[in-house]
Parts: C-alpha cells; sequence; structure tokens
C-alpha cells in the first residue's frame, strides 16, 4: 500500500493542496502514481461550491468501492471541501471510505496512511477509519512543498486560506474556515527557492488574496500587504511573471490599481468576479460593491494598463433574479469585454443563507441566463483573437504542447499559443507573432532573429 494516486477536483486551491499532499507523501516514502489502475490508494481532493462538483467525487467514490471489494487493502481517502462540509456524515452514504480528512488536515495524510497501512499489517479484522476534520491553528503554513516536474516553468503558491466575506451563496468560508494569512518572509522565501529551481512565473493563491495579511500587517505609505506582497516577489531575480487568484473587488484600491502600473512582472490579466450586475442582487449575495463600482475598477485598471485583458466569475439564476435584474449583468458583462468567464448556475448549499432564500429560480430560466452570457463570451473571445493576428506576443515557453509536436506556452493575458520552438528556450520569454487563432488556442511562430528553431 504505498502507490498513491490523487485526484483533484474545483480549483487552483485545490490542485496546490494536492500538490502538497503529494510532497510530503513522497517524502514520507509513498510513490504518486500517474494513473488511477496501478494506485493501491486512491485520494480524492473534492470540491463543495456546487452541488455538481461534490455528485462527481461522491460517484467517484462509489465506483471506487466496487474495487474495494475485489480487494479489500485498497484504500480510499477523501480529502477536501466536502471531507470539510460533510465528515464523518459521509461514511453513511460511502461506508467503504477509510480516510476522511478535512482542509486544515492536509499535512496529516501521510500519518494517516502510515496508520491505516500498520491495521492492515496487524491483520485489523475491522475496517480502521479516520475521520481528522478539525480546525488547526497555523495550517495555513503546512502548505509549502512542491513537487516540480523536470523543467517546471510556472508553480502556485498559497499564500492564504479560508474567507470571511460571507457571500450569502458560497459554501468557502464553512469548509475552508476564517482568513489565515502565511507570513510574508515565508512566502518570499518560497518564491525565491522557485526561482533558484528553475520556476519563472508564480500564481498566489488565496480565497481572497486581496486581503492577505489585513490582520497581520501595518499599510506602509499607503500600500497594503498585499502589495506590499507583489513588491517583494516583484524584486526577486530570475522570476519573469507574477500573478494572483482569486482576489475581491474590494481590495482594488488605488494602490492595486497602481502596482499594475509599475511592478513589470504583475501580468495584465486579472480575475475580478462580478457575480452579477445588479445592485438589488448584489446586495442580497452580500457583495460589498455596486455595478457603477464595479465598472470603475475596470476603468481605472484599463487606463493603466490599455491591454488588460479581465476574466470574471458570475452566478446566473441567484434566488429572485428578475429578468430585469439579469438584464443589468448582461450589460455589464457585455460593457466589460471580458476575456474569460466562468458563468455558474446557482447551486443550493445548505447551510448557507441564500439556501432560505424565497424565490428559487427555475433551472430552465438558469439554463438561458448561462447560454446568453455564453454567447456574449464567444463573441469576445474571436473579436480579441481577430486583434490578435498578426501582431507580436511575449511569450513565457512552458513546455512541449500536449501532442508533442510544438511548443506551448502563454501571452502576458493568459492566452495559450502554441509554435515551433527548441527545448533550451523552456523558461524563456520570447516573441512570438500570431498567424492563426482558435477559441482556446493561438497558433504562431518564433520572431527572433537569428535564433534557430
Ligand atoms: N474566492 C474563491 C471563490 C470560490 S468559489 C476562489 O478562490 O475562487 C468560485 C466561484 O464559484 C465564485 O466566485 C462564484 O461565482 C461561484 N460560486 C460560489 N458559490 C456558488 C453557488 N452556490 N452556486 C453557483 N456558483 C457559486
Ligand atoms: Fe466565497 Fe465570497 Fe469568500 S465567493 S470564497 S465567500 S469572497
Amino acid at each position: 500500500m504505498n502507490r498513491v494516486f490523487i485526484k483533484t477536483y474545483g480549483c487552483q486551491m485545490n490542485e496546490r493542496d494536492s500538490e502538497a499532499v503529494a510532497a510530503m507523501l513522497r517524502a514520507r516514502g509513498y510513490r504518486i502514481v500517474p494513473d488511477e489502475d496501478s494506485a493501491d490508494v486512491m485520494l480524492l481532493n473534492t470540491c463543495s461550491v456546487r452541488d455538481m462538483a461534490e455528485q462527481k467525487a461522491i460517484g467517484k467514490a462509489s465506483y471506487l468501492a466496487q474495487k474495494k471489494k475485489r480487494n479489500p487493502r485498497f484504500v480510499i481517502g477523501i480529502l477536501g471541501c466536502m471531507a470539510q462540509n460533510r465528515g464523518a456524515a459521509l461514511l453513511d452514504a460511502l461506508p467503504d471510505v477509510d480516510l476522511i480528512v478535512g482542509t486544515q488536515k492536509f499535512h496529516q495524510v501521510p500519518d494517516h496512511l502510515d496508520n491505516l497501512r500498520a491495521a492492515q499489517a496487524a491483520g485489523a479484522v475491522l475496517p480502521t477509519r479516520i475521520v481528522d476534520i478539525a480546525e488547526e491553528a497555523g495550517s495555513q503554513n503546512t502548505i509549502r512543498e512542491h513537487v516540480l516536474e523536470d523543467r517546471q516553468v510556472t508553480a502556485f503558491v498559497s499564500i492564504q486560506q479560508g474567507c470571511n466575506m460571507d457571500c450569502a451563496f458560497c459554501i468557502v468560508p464553512k469548509t475552508r474556515g476564517d482568513e489565515r494569512s502565511r507570513p510574508m518572509d515565508e512566502i518570499v522565501r518560497e518564491c525565491e527557492e522557485l526561482a533558484d529551481r528553475g520556476v519563472r512565473e508564480i500564481t498566489l493563491l488565496g480565497q481572497i488574496v486581496t486581503s492577505y495579511g489585513r490582520r497581520d500587517y501595518e499599510h506602509t505609505g499607503g500600500i497594503s500587504p498585499f502589495v506590499q506582497l507583489l513588491e517583494r516577489v516583484n524584486a526577486i531575480p530570475g522570476l519573469k511573471r507574477i500573478r494572483f487568484t482569486s482576489p475581491h473587488p474590494r481590495g482594488f484600491k488605488d494602490d492595486l490599481v497602481a502596482a499594475y502600473g509599475r511592478l513589470e512582472k504583475l501580468c495584465e490579466y486579472v480575475h475580478l468576479p462580478m457575480q452579477s450586475g445588479s445592485d438589488r442582487i448584489l446586495k442580497l449575495m452580500n457583495r460589498p460593491y455596486s455595478r457603477d463600482r464595479y465598472r470603475q475598477i475596470v476603468d481605472d485598471l484599463r487606463r493603466v494598463r490599455p491591454d488588460m485583458y479581465f476574466s470574471t466569475d458570475i452566478i446566473v439564476g441567484f434566488p429572485g433574479e428578475t429578468a430585469e435584474d439579469f438584464e443589468q449583468t448582461r450589460a455589464l458583462f457585455e460593457a466589460c469585454n471580458y476575456d474569460m468567464a466562468y458563468v455558474f448556475k446557482y447551486s443550493v448549499r445548505s447551510g448557507t443563507p441564500a439556501a432560505a432564500m424565497a424565490d428559487q429560480v427555475p433551472d430552465e430560466v438558469k439554463e438561458e441566463r448561462n447560454q446568453v452570457l455564453l454567447r456574449l463570451l464567444e463573441q469576445n473571445s474571436d473579436r480579441r483573437n481577430a486583434t490578435l493576428l498578426g501582431t507580436t506576443q511575449e511569450v513565457l515557453v512552458e513546455g512541449p504542447d500536449k501532442k508533442g509536436v510544438q511548443f506551448m506556452g502563454r501571452t502576458r493575458g493568459n492566452r495559450i499559443v502554441h509554435f515551433a520552438a527548441h527545448e533550451r528556450l523552456i523558461g524563456e520569454l520570447v516573441p512570438v507573432k500570431i498567424n492563426r487563432a482558435s477559441t482556446a488556442v493561438l497558433y504562431g511562430e518564433l520572431a527572433l532573429a537569428g535564433v534557430e528553431r
């Protein structure tokens, strides 16, 4: 029982947590295997943001339970948000699960697997089950080890856990707990080490990154702790690009807007969750901004960086959302001209304030509104692609593309580009002339005079 496969659902935070668990398991002598079939331990790192995500993981765990019938020593673990949200109750629906580990206990996974293994070796007759979902002070500091592939160019760094915003629809404050930030010096050290190991682009992660350090550090000269952190990461030699996710519109004060004009490594791509364009719905959602304020942030950022790329999160069909409310969202969505957007149909999360609200919106209406925004997004994306044709973009070369035929990298605006290159350019910023575009991928050629492919 030492070959582990970790399957990750949900957001980049989850991906990062899985990577840290993998690193800790490796250090303990476990092998992380690349496919499910060769594993004898299967860990599902789960998401609870929408019901669908939970159902997927539950379906997977039931399927794995069949495998366990054939091989009783097969170990099934459920980690992360759904483990935290449902706890031991999961065992009622999934009696074959061996391990349930919450969002503040990822670092305990190696110990728990060791204990399960010891119980198996001792020939335990009854199944041994471990449920560990307590809160733990300082747990945000345990997500720090990395598993880097050979010549890995990009990495995620977790700077903060939890969220105190209490948006009326959101389960995250329950699954991830209170906002807790890591010490700035530790984050900077981790980024420096990654740069020493060849990483060139870092994405800082948190549930609400723009609030980073608000209880731990002072503003200095009008500069928030988050922007202070950006400044320090920007100063790390070797790093070439910085991104972050997810921010809150509330965090885009003058200091952060101005940072886009002066921190040269900060990429001009902002994920700015709007959720709704109706002031009435924003209020019901407990989102502390108006549509005008949101629009103003977008305009301010475009003023500092005219070539700014935007993405967003939208929820359609929040309880009480009328056709007029949705029209407000549609209009603001169109005006902001997003390059990327995640449009979600509202999903009832029990225990959140919105779950108890009147006027839940029928599924067909949610679907219709969803389609309206997706069509707009497609038009925007095509329009943006058309403006990119013939231009030369700065691309960070990440490695071979999926087919292994060409190389892939991203523009500063986070667009994926495929082009012919040479291995030695991995990790370099290169100019690429764009000559073709599909919705998801741009195609181009190196525009380097004198550089051989
Ligand atoms: N700050 C977090 C947000 C987590 S949830 C982050 O790290 O990204 C991500 C997105 O899911 C939210 O911005 C919201 O648009 C959507 N979402 C959250 N709860 C939802 C629900 N109950 N139904 C539908 N979408 C939801
Ligand atoms: Fe969720 Fe709102 Fe926080 S979307 S993660 S409660 S900012």
